[in-house]
């Protein structure tokens, strides 16, 4: 079933663990493949305009 889930962030989440060697990066945007893990597709968000609404579907991105 299809679903619409509304991201506004741009970057992931950075946590930093006590002896970890490197920090964690949880995806805030949505689009990641590797959930709930940043995999860098947040890029893709980067010319998005703030007032527009985006709908991802796989490869495609479609502006409202
Ligand atoms: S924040 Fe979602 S892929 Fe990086």
């Amino acid at each position: 079933m299809p679903r619409i889930v509304k991201h506004e962030k741009k970057l992931p989440i950075v946590i930093e663990e006590k002896d970890a060697k490197f920090p964690m990066h949880i995806c805030a945007c949505g689009l990641s493949r590797n959930l709930p893990y940043c995999d860098g597709s947040h890029d893709r968000t980067r010319d998005e305009a703030d007032t527009a609404v985006y709908v991802y579907d796989g490869d495609k991105r479609v502006k409202l």
